[in-house]
């Protein structure tokens, strides 16, 4: 399968990666590397033996990340994006859901685009619920079910 990872370079995003590729899946990372060095996607290809597809974007470009669903035909995407830090969570509320929801949107849009409806969100804050629920809401309106639907 042809497997998109937001957040790719991130802690989670890059253990998945390299499970993925171990896995023989291609697979293609979307970060900013707003909190990661692209160097850790190096270290995933060094230790998978396999190459990947990187791009560094925003997921809130929405013309850029238009751009990558158009280079290649994808099967699934994972999305790991985000800002998790609690205590800056609470300092900087709108620059989080700025950051995380608009991204999840912009995600949920060009995949709307381009007919991929197979999404895996994470799931560790109250806010990354409600993301697998827009995401869950723009699915369920296709002809495509989730599995779990969790709120
Ligand atoms: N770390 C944990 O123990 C844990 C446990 C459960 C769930 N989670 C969830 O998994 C997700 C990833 O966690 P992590 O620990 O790997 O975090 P991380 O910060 O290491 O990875 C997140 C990645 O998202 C990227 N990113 C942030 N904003 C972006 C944007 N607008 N556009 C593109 N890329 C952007 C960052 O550069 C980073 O590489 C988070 O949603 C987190 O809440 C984490």
């Amino acid at each position: 399968m042809v497997v998109l990872v937001t957040g790719g370079a991130g802690y989670i995003g890059s253990h998945t990666v390299l499970a993925l590729q171990r896995a023989a899946h291609e697979v293609i990372v979307v970060d900013n590397c707003a909190n990661s060095p692209p160097v850790a996607l190096d270290r995933v290809q060094q230790l998978s033996g396999s190459a990947l597809v990187f791009h560094e974007t925003d997921l809130r470009d929405t013309r850029g990340l238009s751009r990558v669903f158009d280079e290649r035909a994808i099967d699934v995407v994972i999305h790991f994006e985000g800002l998790k830090a609690v205590g800056e969570s609470v300092a900087h509320p709108l620059r989080y859901y700025h950051n995380n929801i608009a991204a999840t949107v912009s995600l949920c849009t060009v995949m709307d685009q381009h007919d991929i409806r197979k999404i895996v969100p994470a799931r560790s804050h109250q806010h990354r619920q409600r993301l697998a629920g827009i995401a869950f809401a723009l699915l369920q309106s296709r002809r495509s079910r989730p599995i779990r639907a969790h709120r």
